[in-house]
């Protein structure tokens, strides 16, 4: 079975429940949240997290935010909403799936309030979930997609690399890398997983792993300094990842640490890909030098659960992701199909297609 990481429970006046990632593998806790401020503590502490997630979380948040409004006069409504996008893209900055599923339902709202300047408080919070429940199921859709799509890089019996997590708790549906490994076991191949533990927050131990023994997939946790040698030795054959943020030339945001891999995967000819829906692109930037880092807090670093793994007062450095150039990445598989060579113009006719 599948997790889901999240999901809206009940009507207008309902709340968002989410799988508590920050307590995984040790403990399967839902968290509900029925305020804007609990959906961005959420996202900002990794209770929700992946780009799509937190797309869907943000969207969300933002019919928590409206369910506020009653006054009839619906730029009420409007204003609410406002501030608690602005709230919500405050959370993290490098995803653009957040950013992207923020605009939309504000779009959504105007052109809904311009429309029916006279419609109840009520049709508007209705107006509201639909948006948030479309962008949910499409995003379902297009991890399925992804997977069908790019199942075919995995061919039986062989090993395949992967870093962070970007299954199910990293998206609405099935996940972007993580589904082409449930899409190709579905077709009845064998092959072997390989998750980097992912410091410092270890998605990949705590989670990819999680997930991947559930479906019964053959998985092996290891150090993120160990990826080299095992493709040295000829016991990787492609290395899957998720991003966070495309520029229009093709270089990817992902976890911190992705870059690196690209490099070792060029140097042993093992190619590189990445699977992420399209609403990860963002052609408004030219290249990934444009696209903003997240920098997180020393004391992930320092301490490893609540031991301490520095010394006290260490200087640290602990950017949440990386830029893989596009040169390095072999294609990049989407809900529309696959872009090989990824560069202006592949992308952009892969995206109009
Ligand atoms: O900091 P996180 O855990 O949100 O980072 C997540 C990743 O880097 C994923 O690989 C990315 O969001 C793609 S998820 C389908």
């Amino acid at each position: 079975m599948i997790a889901q990481a999240l999901k809206w429970i009940g009507g207008i006046d309902g709340s968002l429940e989410l799988i508590d990632q920050r307590l995984l593998p040790g403990e399967f806790v839902k968290l509900q949240c029925a305020d804007v401020s609990q959906v961005y503590d959420a996202i900002k502490t990794l209770a929700v997290r992946g780009a799509p997630a937190i797309g869907v979380a943000g969207a969300y948040g933002l019919v928590l935010a409206v369910q506020k409004s009653t006054d009839t006069d619906l730029k009420q409504g409007l204003s609410i909403l406002a501030e608690a996008k602005d709230h919500l893209a405050s959370s993290r900055p490098t995803a653009v799936n957040l950013f992207w599923a923020l605009d939309r339902v504000k779009k959504i709202a105007e052109n809904f309030v311009s429309a029916n300047p006279n419609a109840s408080v009520q049709s508007f919070q209705e107006r509201i979930l639909e948006e948030a429940n479309a962008i949910c199921q499409e995003d379902i859709d297009m991890c399925r997609r992804i997977g069908e799509n790019g199942e075919k890089f995995i061919k039986s019996g062989a090993g395949i690399l992967t870093h962070c997590n970007a299954g199910a708790l990293a998206t609405a549906g099935q996940g972007t890398a993580l589904s082409l490994m449930f899409e190709a076991q579905k077709k009845g191949k064998k092959f072997k997983v390989y998750a980097d533990e992912t410091r410092p927050l270890l998605q990949g131990s705590r989670l990819t792993v999680w997930e991947l023994k559930q479906a019964g997939i053959d998985v092996t946790v290891l150090c993120d300094n160990m990826a080299g040698w095992l493709m040295k030795q000829g016991r990787i054959d492609a290395v899957i990842t998720g991003a966070d943020r495309i520029a229009a030339n093709g270089d990817a945001a992902n976890k911190i640490g992705t870059y690196s891999l690209s490099i070792l995967a060029k140097e042993n000819g093992i190619p590189f890909y990445i699977a992420a829906p399209s609403n990860t692109f963002d052609l408004s930037i030219k290249s990934g030098a444009e696209i903003p880092i997240e920098q997180r807090n020393a004391d992930e670093v320092t301490t490893v659960g609540k031991v301490q793994v520095a010394p006290e007062g260490v200087n640290v450095y602990n950017p949440a992701f990386d830029i893989t150039d596009a040169q390095n990445i072999t294609a990049i598989i989407t809900e529309k199909g696959v872009v090989e060579k990824p560069n202006v113009e592949n992308i952009s006719k892969h995206l109009k297609g």
